[in-house]
């Protein structure tokens, strides 16, 4: 079966593959935009944390608890949640994979900073790239535009990709399908817009753009599931 995906707001997603769910960047209490959702629902088997940053670690330590999932982040990022009492974790670092048997999970490379809100430091900022059998995508996390994403097609055959759009401080519109090309998918869901005031986008210059470029861009819905 095709993975189903979730749409939490701003760069959280839950998507189901393989029968498990793998829940990424949990930021949603504090997203007055993804106030319908209802965190005490979410129970995913993993949850990723691309890094530290508050608008990516709101929610993770409630619902590491209440699901009891493993949570994959860089090392810096699982010591953190370890000292919260989330013990349940799988530290990794950039270029390294893990084999959780029905999908690989390979942590690369995002340009962007990484810290705690409580001033911890988090790491290098990280993206996903998740292969199995039913599927193979990149989440991007938060990035600008990076030569780096060239490697990932080398190894990788992209299906479809979670990239940030919202400009500000990651890639805007146009950085984003430049992504796009350079992992190689045709298929992208955007992220990281519309939360707050300066990542807000145009949503019909954002779609235009992307079928410029023949590529599809999907701008998901809040508390909505949808598959590609
Ligand atoms: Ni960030
Ligand atoms: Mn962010």
């Amino acid at each position: 079966m095709r993975p189903q995906i979730t749409y939490y707001g701003h760069s959280c997603f839950s998507i189901l593959i393989g029968g498990k769910n793998i829940l990424f960047d949990p930021f949603i209490t504090p997203n007055p935009k993804a106030n319908m959702v209802d965190v005490s629902t979410i129970k995913p088997d993993f949850i990723c944390i691309s890094h530290g940053h508050g608008d990516h670690v709101a929610d993770a330590v409630r619902i590491a608890n209440q699901s009891n999932a493993q949570v994959l982040g860089a090392y810096e990022v699982t010591e953190w949640f370890v000292n919260q009492g989330v013990t349940r974790c799988i530290p990794m670092n950039i270029g390294g994979s893990v084999n959780l048997g029905f999908c690989t999970i390979q942590m690369v490379k995002a340009e962007h900073s990484s810290s705690f809100p409580d001033g911890t430091y988090a790491g290098n900022a990280a993206g996903f790239v998740v292969k199995s059998s039913v599927a193979t995508f990149y989440y991007a996390g938060d990035t600008a535009l990076t030569l780096d994403m060239q490697l990932i097609p080398l190894t990788a055959t992209i299906d479809f990709a979670f990239l940030p759009i919202g400009d500000n401080f990651t890639m805007g519109i146009k950085d984003a399908a430049r992504a796009a090309k350079l992992v190689q998918c045709k298929k992208v869901v955007g992220m990281h817009f519309d939360t707050f005031l300066p990542i807000e986008i145009n949503h019909s210059e954002a779609l235009e753009h992307f079928e410029n470029e023949q590529l599809q861009l999907t701008l998901p819905i809040i508390n909505q599931t949808f598959q590609l």
